[in-house]
């Protein structure tokens, strides 16, 4: 029998029932699609290849099956997960689509940024190719953003490229990374530096999810949504602080209304500038500094505590060098600081050293560090002076002075 899933337009309806032990029986009615739509907000983000839809809202995690049978009507797909968020939630993610008659290859690696490595890459690569995948499947990222960026690369590389699915499932996948099409792994001198703009066709933010972190690992993503607020919605940033507790609660409702407007706030940037030759740069905000701090870890530091420590040192360097206003940075811990997240970190003390983790970031440009200009709590200026160039001495000084 002809899945309903393969016939086009019922494909959302159809979704939605699937986990339900008598899918097959009830017939379809366009009630039940506008029913799951309702249930879904959504944001469409513009993509090289035209947009694709972010849809937030618990039960999001139900619309895969159909997204799957849109991106490749084939059925076959490489489920790409870590190894811990598989144990938690590959087969509830899994079994919808295998009573589909979807063919669902399981390719995992161990949890971690890591393990977000060419050799991982290669690895999982390989796995496609053995599991005997071709142009016709897809691949659905299953994780936080480390798996997002890894499956994201593979799914661009394979093939010369297959459709991607985005199922974030931590915070800070859903609320930033999983949107903007920026995807690839991490090197022994860098964060970031192989990779592609490849977008998905679609990313289906379930805050369901996320009743499997703790409240700390919750936490982490709310660096990336105080980052929107600060760099282009002072409202938002306020209202993220007074509303941190409910935040980290899980309370669906508010979850939903933060990645809602992260993602509209990422949506507009990225959209306008798909391959960041301007404005889109302003999202770095707090990055040179984030990466360099992971990388003097080792990787073991959270991107989300990297973001946090690293917006609070970049307005502070802002201050010293006079391109932000004063009292931004003391605004801005105080913001991290209702989410329990860090303000500092002792990397910070060693100037010279961290100073040649940053020339070596790819935000830098003939080995000069170009970092954000954020003007004030919500302004960050735009145009051809969205980052303001320091030179390494100048650089070497102010961590000096300010992080002794
Ligand atoms: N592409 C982009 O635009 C973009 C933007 C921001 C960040 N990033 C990248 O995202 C990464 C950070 O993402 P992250 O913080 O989600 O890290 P992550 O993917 O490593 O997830 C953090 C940890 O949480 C676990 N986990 C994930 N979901 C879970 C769940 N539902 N229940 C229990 N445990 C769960 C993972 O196994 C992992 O151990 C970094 O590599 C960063 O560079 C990319
Ligand atoms: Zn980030």
């Amino acid at each position: 029998m002809t899945s309903p899933l393969r016939t086009g337009k019922l494909v959302r309806a159809a979704a939605v029932r699937l986990d339900s032990p008598e899918a097959h029986a009830i017939p379809i009615s366009p009630s039940d699609e506008a029913r799951a739509l309702i249930r879904c907000s959504e944001v469409v983000v513009r993509s090289l290849t035209g947009g694709y839809p972010v849809r937030i809202g618990d039960g999001a995690r139900r619309l895969l099956p159909a997204a799957v049978a849109a991106a490749a009507p084939s059925g076959r797909c490489a489920l790409i997960s870590d190894e811990r968020v598989a144990g938690l939630w590959y087969d509830r993610v899994a079994e919808p689509l295998q009573r589909e008659g979807m063919d669902v290859v399981p390719v995992f690696f161990r949890q971690g940024e890591a393990n977000k490595t060419r050799a991982v890459w290669a690895r999982l690569t390989d796995d496609l190719i053995i599991a005997g995948l071709g142009r016709d499947c897809c691949v659905v990222s299953l994780g936080g953003g480390v798996v997002g960026d890894m499956a994201g690369f593979v799914a661009a590389t394979f093939m010369r490229g297959v459709p991607f699915i985005q199922v974030p499932t931590t915070t800070l996948a859903m609320i930033d990374a999983s949107v903007g099409g920026k995807t690839g792994v991490d090197h022994a001198v860098g964060k970031n530096l192989i990779g592609a703009f490849y977008s998905p066709c679609e990313v289906l933010a379930d805050p369901a999810f996320l009743t499997t972190l703790d409240r700390g690992q919750r936490a982490e993503g709310y660096a990336e949504a105080v980052k929107h607020g600060v760099i282009l919605d002072a409202e938002y940033a306020q209202w993220l602080a007074t509303n941190a507790d409910t935040l980290l609660d899980g309370d669906p409702e508010a979850v939903e209304r933060a990645v809602v407007r992260s993602v509209r706030i990422k949506a507009e940037v990225v959209s306008g500038d798909l391959l960041e030759a301007g404005r889109r740069k302003i999202l770095n905000f707090g990055h040179t500094v984030a990466h360099a701090l992971e990388l003097d870890s080792g990787y073991t530091l959270p991107h989300g505590h990297a973001v946090s420590v690293g917006m609070v040192a970049e307005a502070r360097i802002g201050e010293a060098l006079g391109i932000t206003a004063r009292g931004t940075a003391e605004a801005i811990r105080g913001l991290v600081a209702a989410f329990g997240l860090p303000d500092r970190h002792r990397s910070l003390g060693r100037a010279g050293r961290l100073a040649r983790m940053m020339v070596r970031d790819k935000k830098t440009r003939s080995g000069i560090v170009h970092m954000v200009r954020l003007e004030s709590l919500g302004r960050t200026s735009v145009g051809d002076s969205t980052t303001v160039p320091i030179p390494e001495a100048e650089l070497i000084s102010t961590l000096k002075r300010l992080f002794r």
